[in-house]
């Protein structure tokens, strides 16, 4: 699984946001350490604040399968009627969710498109972070 395979797979999933209010669709590809991808999209609520995000879906999907072994994740975004101009970064609750279960190493992948992104690791998007080692 190359980086470019992945950000299509987070494209196709995209393609599931359901995003009636912001108009903003987010997609998600999670990959683990025994190879399995993990899909996710923003699911929004008439309430908002019950929103999810793509990322949150793809870990909780993961997570919920029993797995807790992550390598990277790619996460594209934007206006829902066309595909992705800009880069779209984790929100901040996303990145301490990726912090409960990945190391500094993580690898958070922006894209526009299979060959235009950047890599981040999580330590860079999220220094000085709080740990379950301080609960
Ligand atoms: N969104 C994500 O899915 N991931 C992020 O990291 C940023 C924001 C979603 C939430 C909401 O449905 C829409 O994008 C606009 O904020």
């Amino acid at each position: 699984m190359n980086n470019s395979q992945l950000i299509e797979i987070a494209l196709q999933a995209r393609e599931k946001a359901y995003c009636p209010y912001s108009g903003f669709a987010v997609g998600a590809a999670l990959l683990c350490g025994d190879g399995s991808v993990y899909t996710g999209c923003n699911i929004e609520n008439s309430a908002f604040s019950p929103t999810n995000c793509a990322e949150r879906t793809a870990f909780f999907k993961a997570v919920s399968e029993g797995k807790r072994d992550f390598v990277k994740i790619v996460v594209v975004g934007g206006n829902a009627e066309k595909s992705p101009e800009n880069y779209c970064p984790p929100c901040g609750v996303c990145r301490q969710v990726m912090k409960e279960f990945c190391g500094a190493d993580f690898e958070v992948i922006i894209a526009k498109t299979p060959d235009d992104y950047k890599s981040m690791t999580l330590a860079e998007l999220l220094p000085a972070s709080f740990d379950k080692r301080e609960v």
